[in-house]
Order: structure tokens, then C-alpha cells, then sequence
């Protein structure tokens, strides 16, 4: 089983940017622990990280066929990109969606995801324990092709708009 690990913009920054709110890990240092715990899983895992959303855009469309699923923190896109949303839709593949911080804790505009709609799931207020508890839930719905007792429907009806 192979999952790309996605990472929106300034998310290269982590250990410098922001370290009340993200702590002091940097990208490296997070990937490292997610590729310890996909070994632990039994997964494989491919990281990308870009600050361009057409780059996150072409990512997410070369999943289809090479990988099982994503996990992504599309972080500012999170909260207005249709078309990180729309490029999640269009694969047909279960995506995870995580934030470090709690984002219904802070700024209004943080409240809202466009994307998680299309997501099988969201970990949001863990710190670097969400892209491990992300991770760990997006091999679950593969393994059982279930999410908690009900489909993940990604992207399968307008009830998601
Ligand atoms: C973030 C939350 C976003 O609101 C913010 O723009 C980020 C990081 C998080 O991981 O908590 O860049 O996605």
C-alpha cells in the first residue's frame, strides 16, 4: 500500500514559522516520523510539498493509479482553494485532510474547510500527532474500504456542496 503525503504552501517553514502555534519540528523532521510509523503499518509513503496550488493541483491528479490513498494538509488552500476541492473529487481515491492547529480555535476564516467536505476525514489540533493520527486513520478506511460503518463517498453527491 502506497499513500502520498501531501503539503501545502509555507508548510516548509514548520520549526521556524509560527512555533506557538506549529512547535518547533520542521518538514523533515515530520516526515520522518510518519515514514517510522508507515513502516510500522505496513505502508509506504511519498511526500511532496509545494506553495504553488497548480503544483498541488498536478499531485493530487498523479495519485490516480500510482498510490492508494493521501493524506494532505493543504493549509491557507484549505480555507478557499475550489480547486484543490475540485481535483480532490475528481480522483477516485480516500484523502485525509490534517491540520497541526485546531483551526475552529482561531481566526474566523479558518473555520470553514472547502475541502474536508470531500475528504473521508479531518484531524485538526494534534500538533505533528495529527498527520501520525491521519495517517494511521486513512489505512484503515483502505484496509476495510469503510469508513466507520458507512462508505467513504467522497465526491459521489451534491449533499457534500
Ligand atoms: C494549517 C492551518 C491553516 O489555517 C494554516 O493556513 C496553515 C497550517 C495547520 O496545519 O494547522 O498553514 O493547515
Amino acid at each position: 500500500m502506497k499513500i502520498q503525503v501531501i503539503h501545502g504552501p509555507n508548510l516548509n517553514l514548520l520549526g521556524r514559522r509560527e512555533t506557538e502555534t506549529y512547535g518547533t519540528l520542521t518538514l523533515r523532521e515530520i516526515e520522518a516520523l510518519l515514514a517510522h510509523l508507515a513502516c510500522e503499518l505496513g505502508c509506504r509513503v511519498e511526500f511532496f510539498q509545494s506553495n504553488h496550488e497548480g503544483e498541488l493541483v498536478d499531485c493530487i491528479h498523479s495519485c490516480q493509479d500510482r498510490v492508494d490513498g493521501i493524506l494532505i494538509n493543504p493549509a491557507a488552500f484549505t480555507h478557499y482553494s475550489y480547486a484543490l476541492r475540485d481535483a480532490i473529487t475528481a480522483v477516485d481515491l480516500p484523502v485525509v485532510e490534517v491540520h497541526m492547529s485546531n483551526i475552529y480555535q482561531r481566526e474566523a476564516f479558518r473555520h470553514q474547510s472547502v475541502t474536508a467536505p470531500v475528504c473521508c476525514g479531518q484531524v485538526s489540533g494534534f500538533g505533528e500527532s495529527s498527520y501520525l493520527l491521519g495517517l494511521r486513520g486513512l489505512v484503515g478506511i483502505i484496509r476495510d474500504g469503510k469508513q466507520q460503518g458507512f462508505e467513504c463517498r467522497k465526491g459521489k453527491g451534491s449533499e457534500r456542496a
